[in-house]
């Protein structure tokens, strides 16, 4: 396996190779079958990075299920510029449902803090946040992330739908910055 790899013109390195992904988002999954048994989920995705982490984890998932696609963006190379742009909207009905956010990574938490706003705005019964990665040292919202693959430290991180300037989303590990 490549341990290293450049991605647009600047250097990574391995993090999480594409059998541990696989494995923690089982994990998740199954966490969510035992927590929301006998209920009706509503997934949302946030794209663009979340898309490959949404379409593994719904095939593990045994409950009944909806989803629907909000597009945010606030990074700008490898830092996040903490502003949010909506790019695309939600448009599904929302109340008296149990949403769960479905992020590629949680970082300063500023996205997930407005976007929970929204989302609250349409009266959901509940809503809880499932991210693939979670960058806990450097979190500062004031929701509490439910589940989360993995606890990366505060580098830039790239593949499995997560991008460096809009490349690397289709790799199957996940790879750090070098620094
Ligand atoms: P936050 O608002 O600071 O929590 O940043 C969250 C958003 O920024 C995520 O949804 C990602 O799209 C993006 N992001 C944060 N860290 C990284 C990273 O290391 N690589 C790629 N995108 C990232
Ligand atoms: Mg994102």
């Amino acid at each position: 396996m490549q341990k290293t790899i450049a991605i647009n013109k600047k250097d990574f390195e391995l993090l999480l190779t594409s059998d541990e992904i696989q494995r923690n988002i089982v994990r998740i999954a199954e966490e969510i079958n035992n927590d929301y048994a006998g209920k009706n989920i509503h997934f949302i995705c946030v794209l663009k990075g979340a898309f490959m982490f949404a379409s593994k984890l719904m095939t593990s998932i045994n409950l009944p299920c909806s989803i629907s696609f909000i597009r945010i963006s606030s990074y700008s190379g490898t830092s996040s510029s903490g502003k949010i742009k909506t790019i695309m909207g939600l448009n599904a009905h929302l109340a008296g449902k149990h949403v769960i956010v479905l992020e590629d990574i949680v970082d300063t938490g500023t996205t997930i803090t407005w976007l929970i706003g929204e989302i609250e705005k349409h009266n959901p019964a509940d809503i809880s946040i499932a991210t693939l990665c979670f960058k806990k040292s450097i979190y500062n919202g004031p929701v509490h992330i439910k589940y989360a693959g993995f606890e990366i430290s505060n580098r830039f991180v790239a593949g499995f739908g997560m991008d460096y300037e809009e490349y690397g989303r289709t790799l199957k590990n996940i790879y750090r910055i070098k620094s």
